[in-house]
């Protein structure tokens, strides 16, 4: 990489891609997104509008379970505002009880996947045991309830 235009361009072309991919607004409403996109079928099997499927079941605990891992990390000092985000502000002044609803919501999804539901009668209640968590910590730490 010796010609500094090549160098150049690289680095004006690379810079946007890298503040988007590390903006902690947007990856924690992506990982919201995907949280709620893996409650869908897990809904609908529980309203009885799609068939159980334990594959499906499993792998959305594996995204409550990423997600429940890494929501924590994306709620820096100066990300309280912008981006469209509806983060509120007692995430900063109650960290403790942000992390508590955090913790509510990963040992809902342990002991749902711990459970191994096998049906749709086993499923529901331990998907109610998520879903709670869900509300939970929304009704204290986001702006608006879909
Ligand atoms: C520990 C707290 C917490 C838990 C648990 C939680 N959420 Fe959230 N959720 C938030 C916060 C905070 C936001 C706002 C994020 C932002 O806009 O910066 C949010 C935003 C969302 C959004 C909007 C995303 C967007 O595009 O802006 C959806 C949808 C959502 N959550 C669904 C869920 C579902 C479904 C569950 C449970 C399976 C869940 N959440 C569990 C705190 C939580």
């Amino acid at each position: 990489m010796k010609n500094p235009v090549i160098v150049l361009m690289i680095a004006l072309l690379g810079i946007p891609f890298a503040v988007a991919g590390e903006d902690p607004i947007q990856q924690r409403e992506e990982l919201m997104e995907e949280t709620r996109d893996a409650l869908k079928p897990l809904g609908a099997m529980a309203k009885g509008e799609r068939d159980f499927d334990a594959e499906v079941v499993n792998a959305s605990f594996a995204v409550w379970k990423r997600a429940g891992a890494q929501f924590g990390d994306l709620f820096p000092e100066g990300s309280e505002s912008g981006g469209g985000t509806e983060a509120k502000s007692t995430i900063w002044t109650d960290r403790e009880g942000f992390d508590r609803a955090l913790a509510e919501f990963n040992e809902a999804v342990d002991k749902a996947m711990a459970a191994q539901p096998g049906s749709v009668d086993e499923l529901k209640p331990v998907l109610g045991g998520v879903t709670k968590t869900c509300k939970g910590c929304h009704d204290g730490y986001r702006v608006k309830d879909d």
